[in-house]
């Protein structure tokens, strides 16, 4: 028997529908969601907050060091969880497209990564948690119990996102510089050296074009009961 309850990773490239499946997996199962994106994106909200160039990488490593991240459940739909910096509520701040797209440079940077994903695995210690991310499987929780690699074509992540916008009110968002602003981000995210997005040899990768959130959290359920029913 384990000293921890149960872990279920869930690992894919952006706009594969990681959050929201992940949050009502969470919810399905009374198991605590930890959106480890919504971190690097805090670090990156705080760069900028604080004028440190991208690139300098020691005063980053420092400020990551030194900050305070928490995560707190809310009962707000859209995100589910607070994220908090330094005592700064950043849950809406970190969703700029300014922080989008700078948070592959610095989720790249590997003193980063170790500060965070200590954090990460403090916080799992007890199990009991739906962990989203790009490196959950692989690298934070490598013994987690379920883990899933979850994906969808280029095209239909573009459409998904497409429609996010339009929900909030922007609809003159092209559909071909989404699909190429997502090409770029799968491949900066597996790409960079230190824990590149890859599937975890003992993940079952879920292919989601054509299946809507219910779908893919009932087959992510049934595996975890699944397994849990083996052990
Ligand atoms: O899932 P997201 O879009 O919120 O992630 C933001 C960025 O952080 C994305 O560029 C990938 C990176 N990331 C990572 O490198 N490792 C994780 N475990 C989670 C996110």
């Amino acid at each position: 028997l384990r000293d921890r309850q149960p872990i279920i990773a869930i690992d894919g490239p952006a706009g594969a529908g990681k959050s929201t499946v992940a949050r009502q997996v969470a919810a399905n199962l009374g198991l605590v969601y930890l959106d480890t994106g919504a971190m690097y994106r805090a670090v990156t909200w705080l760069v900028l907050q604080k004028g440190i160039a991208i690139d300098d990488e020691c005063a980053i490593a420092e400020l990551t060091n030194l900050c305070k991240i928490e995560l707190t459940p809310t009962q707000d739909l859209q995100s589910s969880v607070r994220v908090w910096i330094n005592g700064t509520d950043v849950t809406h701040a970190i969703r700029t497209i300014e922080v989008t797209s700078l948070v592959s440079a610095i989720a790249a940077q590997s003193v980063v990564r170790q500060a965070l994903v200590k954090q990460q695995q403090s916080w799992g210690k007890k199990g009991g948690l739906v962990a989203e991310g790009r490196d959950i499987g692989t690298h934070v929780f490598p013994d987690a119990e379920v883990k899933i690699f979850l994906t969808a074509s280029v095209s239909e992540r573009a459409r998904r996102r497409q429609e996010d916008f339009h929900k909030q009110g922007q609809s003159a968002i092209n559909l071909e510089q989404l699909e190429r602003d997502i090409t770029e981000r799968d491949w900066k995210d597996s790409t960079r050296k230190v824990s590149p997005l890859q599937k975890a040899a003992d993940a079952i990768e879920v292919q989601t074009d054509g299946l809507d959130v219910s779908e893919v959290t009932a087959q992510i359920v049934n595996y975890y009961q699944q397994r849990l029913s083996q052990s």
